[in-house]
């Protein structure tokens, strides 16, 4: 959702601020642009709709823009439509000022039309224009970079993260943000800011990570941070743990491709970080096994994937450690006035790290006096700073757009809450404790087997390929499996799918079945096995095409379905994990089937750092 670059060194800014970008991509845009300020330092303006190539070949890979100093933005509309006129950067009225924003003024109609009355003109529909104007105004009356964005931080209502060239200030780079992400990396002869940690791998892999109203100033080099008042503020960067091939192809067709493949490591990784022979040690987490005892109940907030891995939890957690768990969309809980629970843990799950809604409910939690833990990819990102503690998967950069390794890694930092917290409150025997802690060390190789045999899901999807609409049905933790396997399906393929609690079906939806609808049952649940299989012959006697995942060796499913597509047996509590795999291989053949954009779908965004 916008991607932000700025570069300030010895090179030429251009091409970097392009290869940049082109690190952002996945976080999805749709018009492009840079500033570069050139030799008489004066600052010119680029800027293209549509993919990253189309400005690429409009600047001549860069090279019509000469200069050390630059911006980069790719932009996803919000206000205004995708066109060349409102994409970033903008300028002032008289060209000495270029501003990238991300993020969104939500007074920017209140702030245009102060302006106006001050004599500012108008050419897009954008608010960093509006921003960018107002950034000037401040300029004016104080003569001075830092000032004039300290008072734009104390104005302007939203979000954003916003950097800025200053034609009085050459060979410099100031940045603030406030809710939107913004990292700086600084090497010897260089420094160089980006909304995300891909972009500058690169160069360096110490980072600093922006808090909320700090102000940047980048000369080739240095970072400078200062508070609003002006005053210089001591920062220590992160290690980041990621080296640049990670966030590379690799020789994969796709990221996607790529992304689900790292699958077992990443969910081996996961399990050995927090895992040391028999025992589970959260420790670094901040959950002790005191903090541990005193939680009466747990609410899990997330969005899109995030939440589907959160309602996974919630069948786990409640079977293995008896504690009731609500999920919650965070953009409903963060309105609907939760009642303050201090014996409730909040358990925010987030990829990026940066999800508005998410960031939004885990504040209000806080607000609310109760206990939060984040399980969150990105090291440092807001999530893991606002949070009481931190769970991080070890999934590594995730760039196709919709989220394979890291979902599979939240599910494993939720197989290990669960474990531990019933170990600690004695909700499982010690035997069964073990079982489970040993199959969950045996879950990355049935990930592997199951990656290794995907020609007949690719079969499948060929088969499917002409369908309108499919159904996804399951119970209990295979319905959290469906959920998450029909939003893949959707997202990138653009087949209109739904996901149903098995038991649901007859409630309504049923009568959308019709010759030939492809109904897919998730049939893992041993004790469910059943009734599912009953939900399953009840759509196939009103014409549906059926399909059965389960484990291998289940013969009943090969008596209804005339597909049945299997994975290795594991325990149900951990079979989202396994069901998953052959989900996102189906999702992922259909879309190259239909010559999508696999990496990239359609109006999506990698990163939802606004409402
Ligand atoms: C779907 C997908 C999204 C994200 C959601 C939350 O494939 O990737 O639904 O899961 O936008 O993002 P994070 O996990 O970054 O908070």
């Amino acid at each position: 959702m916008c991607g932000i670059v700025g570069y300030i060194g010895e090179k030429q800014a251009a091409p970097l601020l392009l290869e940049g970008l082109e690190k952002l991509e996945y976080r999805g845009y749709d018009s492009a642009g840079i500033a570069v300020e050139d030799n008489s330092g004066n600052i010119e303006i680029m800027r293209a709709k549509g993919r990253l190539s189309c400005l690429a070949e409009k600047t001549r890979c860069g090279k019509a823009l000469e200069g050390c100093c630059g911006i980069g933005h790719t932009r996803w509309a919000t206000h205004g439509e995708p066109s060349e006129c409102n994409a970033h950067p903008h300028f002032n009225d008289g060209q000495t000022i270029a501003a990238v924003h991300n993020g969104i003024i939500e007074n920017y109609t209140e702030l245009k039309k102060k302006l106006l009355k001050r004599g500012y003109s108008f050419y897009s529909e954008t608010d960093t224009e509006v921003a960018t104007k107002l950034v000037d105004y401040y300029y004016e009356k104080h003569g001075d970079p830092v000032k004039a964005i300290a008072n734009f931080t104390l104005r302007v209502k939203g979000s954003y993260a916003l950097a800025v060239l200053f034609k009085d200030y050459p060979k410099q780079i100031f940045a603030v943000r406030k809710d939107s992400p913004m990292i700086i990396g600084v090497t010897k002869k260089e420094a160089l800011l980006a909304s995300d940690v891909p972009a500058i791998l690169k160069y360096t892999k110490n980072v600093y990570f922006v808090e909320n109203s700090e102000i940047i100033c980048l000369e080739a080099g240095k970072a400078v941070f200062y508070n609003l008042d002006k005053e210089e503020l001591e920062k220590t960067p992160v290690k980041i743990n990621w080296n640049a091939e990670s966030a590379e192809k690799g020789g994969y067709e796709h990221f996607m491709l790529k992304e689900m493949h790292e699958q077992p490591k990443v969910v081996k990784d996961t399990v050995s970080y927090y895992t040391d022979g028999e025992k589970i040690n959260l420790n670094r987490s901040g959950l002790t096994g005191r903090t541990i005892k005193k939680i009466k109940n747990i609410t899990i907030v997330a969005c899109g994937s995030a939440y589907h891995a959160g309602v996974v939890a919630q069948y786990v957690i409640e079977k293995l450690a008896r504690i009731p768990v609500r999920v919650e969309l965070a953009s409903e809980f963060r309105y609907r006035e939760p009642v303050a629970d201090k014996n409730c843990l909040v358990i925010a799950i987030s990829q990026s790290g940066e999800t508005a809604d998410t960031l939004a409910a885990v504040r209000e939690a806080k607000k609310l006096g109760m206990k939060t833990l984040a399980i969150v990819n990105v090291v440092g990102s807001s999530l893991a700073r606002v949070a009481d503690g931190v769970m991080y998967t070890y999934a590594g950069p995730e760039i196709a757009v919709a989220t394979t390794k890291a979902y599979s890694a939240q599910l494993i930092a939720e197989y290990l809450l669960a474990l531990k917290f019933a170990k600690v409150r004695g909700t499982v025997s010690a035997e069964k404790y073990s079982a489970l802690l040993s199959e969950l060390n045996a879950l990355s190789g049935k990930i592997e087997s199951i990656l290794n045999n995907k020609a007949e899901i690719q079969r499948f999807a060929a088969e499917a390929a002409n369908k309108k609409t499919m159904f996804f049905i399951g119970r209990g933790v295979d319905y959290a499996a469906c959920i998450e396997g029909s939003l893949k399906l959707k997202e990138i393929s653009y087949i209109h799918s739904e996901a149903y609690a098995a038991g649901e079906l007859k409630h309504g939806t049923i009568s959308l079945i019709e010759d030939g609808t492809l109904v897919l049952g998730v049939l893992m649940q041993q004790e469910l096995l059943e009734k599912t299989l009953s939900n399953l012959v009840e759509t196939k006697s009103r014409g549906a095409y059926v399909a059965a995942l389960t484990y291998e060796g289940m013969n009943k499913a090969k008596e209804i379905a005339d597909v049945q597509l299997v994975v290795p047996q594991t325990y149900d509590v951990f079979a989202a994990s396994l069901a998953v795999i052959p989900l996102q291989l189906f999702a992922y053949y259909l879309s190259v089937l239909k010559g999508n954009d696999v990496d990239k779908p359609r109006n999506l965004a990698k990163s939802v750092t606004v409402e």
